[in-house]
């Protein structure tokens, strides 16, 4: 097969994160409030989830809102502006809208005018997803600078009566800027999967097409999360362990080559049973469970912000990230950290290259 990077006299490109940033709101529904909402008490739930408190959309807060505070620190972390960003994907359940994709709404709040913008939705795995897409955009050469944002604000989907869901989720968004590198770093491997036959694991079944609203699906609840915890559960183990696995195979890398795994946060004894299952150390799994529940697609970019935040990640560390969810979905990706100055050194040539070309 022809090389297209060799034929157009290019280098191949990896994609590489330059920026992060992350958001949470910042009202705090702990354990002991929901004590008051439903049959429920502090222990049973950070006993059976490692949950103690979630942070909470405040009421003119929405997904785009939050993931344009998220973009907007991410874009400053790599040092760009808006108009610079050839694609802006949003990986959410929970849009403002069904039209238009909450990604537009980001790129009008960021003036990113060059953008093209969509959402993906594959629930709480929907940034590997887009993480996945940005990069083969990226090695493709269809893109150069791709924001990958993600964003859920799942509690206006609860059923605030069902204690075996409102206990679970929070609300938060988050991003990464992806870009273009001839580095060896950035998005080594990504693995996708999904299992749409069992799907009814979990869902929020009205407000589409199949069942549209009406004063029956909103008497019902039909629009909030549905879920079968017990089966998901160990879905969700079985397979956080094997694609995060086969990640690590296809980068040729083993888990000791793995300075830490950021996976979704879904319950903290999905995540102590997958790190036994793929055998690593408890200090290299980082989790926040505790304070932000399940975010949903949000939830890997807001541990890798805190990770990034408390943790120093030197030139070539290797990530893994890991994540599970509604469709059924699930995924993982292995990251090489890019020696960023030189990335952005790098785009700055091409700008001084391409300035000269048009002088
Ligand atoms: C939801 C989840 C915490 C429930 O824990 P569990 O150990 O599986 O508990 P079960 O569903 O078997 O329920 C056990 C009992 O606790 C009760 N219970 C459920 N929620 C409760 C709550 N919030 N407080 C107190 N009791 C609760 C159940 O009614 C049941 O009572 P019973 O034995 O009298 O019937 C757990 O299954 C889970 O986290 N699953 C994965 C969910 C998930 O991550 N989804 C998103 C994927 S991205």
């Amino acid at each position: 097969m022809n090389d297209p990077f060799k034929e157009n006299g290019c280098m191949p490109h990896r994609a590489a994160v330059t920026g992060w940033g992350w958001y949470s709101p910042t009202q705090v529904l702990s354990n002991h409030d929901l004590e008051k909402l439903v049959d429920t008490n502090d222990a049973w739930i950070t006993s059976r989830t490692g949950i103690r408190e979630r942070r909470i959309a405040a009421a003119g807060e929405t997904t785009s809102s939050m993931a344009t505070i998220a973009a907007r620190q991410a874009l400053a972390e790599a040092e760009l502006q808006p108009d610079e960003l050839d694609l802006i994907i949003c990986a959410t359940t929970t849009p403002d809208q069904l039209i238009p994709a909450t990604a537009c709404l980001i790129q009008r709040n960021l003036g990113a005018h060059r953008a093209g913008a969509f959402d993906l939705n594959t629930a709480c795995t929907g940034f590997i997803y887009g993480l996945a897409t940005g990069a083969q955009f990226i090695q493709g050469g269809g893109a150069k600078r791709i924001l990958v944002v993600a964003g859920e604000t799942l509690s206006r989907f609860m059923n605030w009566e069902d204690r075996s869901t409102c206990i679970l989720f929070g609300d938060g968004a988050a991003a990464v800027v992806l870009e273009a590198t001839t580095q060896q770093s950035g998005v080594l491997s990504t693995v996708l999967g999904s299992r749409g036959d069992i799907e009814q694991m979990l869902t929020i079944e009205a407000g589409g097409c199949a069942r549209p609203a009406s004063t029956e699906t909103i008497a019902q609840k039909a629009h909030c999360v549905r879920m079968r915890g017990n089966e998901i559960f160990k879905m969700a183990v079985r397979n956080m362990a094997q694609s995060a696995q086969q990640a690590l195979a296809k980068a040729g890398l083993t888990t000791n080559d793995i300075r830490a795994v950021i996976p979704h946060q879904a319950n903290e004894r999905i995540l102590i049973a997958t790190r036994d299952a793929i055998g690593i150390s408890e200090d290299r799994m980082f989790m926040n469970i505790d304070r932000h529940g399940n975010t949903g697609a949000s939830s890997i970019p807001i541990a890798l912000g805190e990770f990034l935040q408390s943790t120093p990640v030197d030139v070539g560390d290797h990530l893994l990230l890991v994540s599970f969810g509604g469709g059924l979905t699930w995924g993982a990706a292995v990251l090489r950290w890019a020696d960023i100055p030189a990335v952005k050194l790098e785009r700055a040539a091409a700008q001084r290259a391409k300035l000269a070309l048009i002088g």
